[in-house]
């Protein structure tokens, strides 16, 4: 049974108007395995692995699953056969139960003579949520009223809620913190070892080199090779594995460089005795060219900081402050110069059915309109400015953001708020889901920003983002301070991890 050949994907091509997604992609999933695809921003990782679990179409090319053609018209006839996929963006169904949603598809389980019984559906549902350690989300539950990284960890409890025998991840583990990462890499290895198969696509090399026992790499749609897992664990692996994305070399170190942890004297956000939510009387002074980075394990209030700074949420004591005047709401944040690059950048970050240009543009209209008209020429060059700098992947700037890979659609998240300069900017996994050359770029840029005497708030699930970049980190543990970490070429993940947990 091992390493036998469950899905085979031949002479692949997708083609979006003039846009080549995929030029006749040859791949094949073996039992047992758990295979990594790498490649950039945009070079069809999440096309192809659609196309195999129902949800598009290919242009031309053909598949087999364990032996038969394989044709799924949509995403629940491709699960009902064992093929399912967690996808990139958020898939879970608003104003549904927590419940239905994890039994989306399978409702006929738990129906007789029509009648759905909706208790035992929710008993099974919260069954399996207490199995992966996530009691605390109740499955009769509106959906609604969950974040988003705990939508996804519902989305990871339904594919396993039904038989499969192929399970795709698209880019899921960034959305996860910490701890619901390593439950969801166990989830992984016992898939592969009850021999079914994992297609896991990532942006972040170690993980695809601890994770993975095999790895495919995608450049601008095309295939440019395998490795086996001994390939992938020689020395040099991940230049080799680097060097076949991008077509070039790229160093490692992209990281900011100094350790200079001096700022300016003046604050630029305060947060003074502030309560939101089971967060109490906390209190920090962001000063202007400091950046100050917050880090945790899920659900441990971080999140909830940077929404507050934005007036995101309402407070139950204190204040946030902002050249003295209280930040009541998202619009009087913005008018004060601060910026938010959100986590949920589907729901919150991005007007998906407007096209680029105008998702960037759109906070900084003041500053492009005389009186109330915008000039177009100003417009033209600011967005051609962020086009280039973050290499978004697109046709044309007037292009739609929802038809944009999910790692350019993060791109954009992030020059929406750059290109209005914004004094202060408070980002919440700035980097998610975007590629090692663009990364590099952000970091680059943070840095600058650091230098122009802009205050950043970086919040993030990645403990070498925030020893790469911040001044200073702060620790999270149950809504409370539990660690304060200056910046320091000492300064190592080990040093943190035991006051997150
Ligand atoms: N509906 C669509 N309309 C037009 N172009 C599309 C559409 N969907 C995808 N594309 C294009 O197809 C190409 C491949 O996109 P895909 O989403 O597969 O990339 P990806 O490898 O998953 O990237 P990322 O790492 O950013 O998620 C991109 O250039 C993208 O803009
Ligand atoms: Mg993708």
């Amino acid at each position: 049974m091992e390493n036998e050949t469950i899905l085979v994907c031949k002479n692949i091509v997708k083609r979006f108007g003039p846009v080549n997604a995929l030029n006749g992609v040859d791949f094949e999933v073996r039992r047992g395995e758990i295979r990594g695809l790498i490649g950039e921003n945009g070079s069809g990782k999440s096309t192809l692995t659609s196309i195999m679990a129902g949800m598009q179409k290919a242009t031309s090319g053909t598949m087999e699953y364990k032996g038969k053609p394989w044709n799924p018209s949509t995403m629940e006839q491709a699960q009902e056969q064992g093929v399912c996929m967690i996808l990139q963006e958020s898939n879970t169904v608003r104003g549904c139960t927590v419940a239905e949603n994890i039994f989306a598809g399978q409702i006929s389980k738990f129906s007789k003579f029509g009648v759905v019984n909706m208790k035992k559906m929710t008993e099974e549902a919260q069954k399996l949520l207490d199995s992966f350690g996530v009691g605390r989300i109740r499955a009769a539950d509106l959906i609604d009223r969950y974040t988003f990284e705990d939508r996804k960890m519902i989305e990871i409890v339904r594919s396993v809620s039904a038989d499969t025998e192929i399970l795709v991840v698209d880019e899921t583990t960034t959305a996860l913190s910490f701890d619901a990462r390593e439950l969801f890499y166990k989830l992984m290895k016992r898939l592969a070892e009850q021999n079914k198969a994992v297609i896991f696509i990532s942006h972040d090399m170690n993980e695809i080199l601890e994770q993975c026992t095999h790895l495919t790499v995608l450049r601008d749609g095309d295939i440019i090779g395998h490795l086996t897992g001994e390939e992938m664990r020689q020395p040099g692996a991940p230049e080799k594995i680097r060097y076949m994305m991008v077509g070039r070399e790229i160093g490692d170190a992209y990281y900011r460089s100094d350790y200079d942890t001096s700022h300016e004297e003046e604050v630029a956000l305060e947060f003074q005795d502030v309560s939101v939510g089971e967060i109490k009387h906390f209190n920090l002074k962001l000063h202007k060219g400091e950046i100050v980075g917050f880090g945790g394990l899920s659900g441990c209030g971080m999140r909830l900081i940077g929404r507050a700074g934005f007036g995101l949420e309402k407070l139950t004591s204190g204040s946030v402050l902002r050249n003295g005047k209280k930040i009541k709401d998202p619009l009087t944040a913005i008018r004060s110069g601060i910026g938010y690059v959100s986590k949920d950048r589907d729901t919150e970050a991005l007007i998906l059915s407007a096209s680029i240009a105008d998702n960037i543009t759109f906070p900084s209209l003041d500053a492009l309109s005389k009186f109330t008209f915008i000039d177009p020429r100003k417009e033209k060059k600011l967005v051609k400015r962020e086009v280039d700098r973050y290499l978004i992947k697109c046709n044309t700037p007037r292009q739609l953001v929802s038809t944009l890979s999910g790692g350019n659609k993060q791109k954009v998240s992030f020059a929406k708020w750059t290109a209005k300069g914004s004094s202060v900017i408070i980002m919440d996994c700035p980097t998610r889901g975007v590629d090692i050359g663009v990364k590099q770029a952000m970091y680059a840029f943070i840095a600058q920003m650091k230098k122009e005497g802009k205050a950043i708030l970086l919040i993030s699930e990645e403990l070498s983002e925030l020893i790469g970049m911040a001044d200073k980190i702060i620790i999270l543990k149950d809504f409370a301070v539990s660690g304060e970490f200056m910046r320091s070429p000492d300064l190592q993940e080990t040093d943190i991890i035991g006051s997150m947990i």
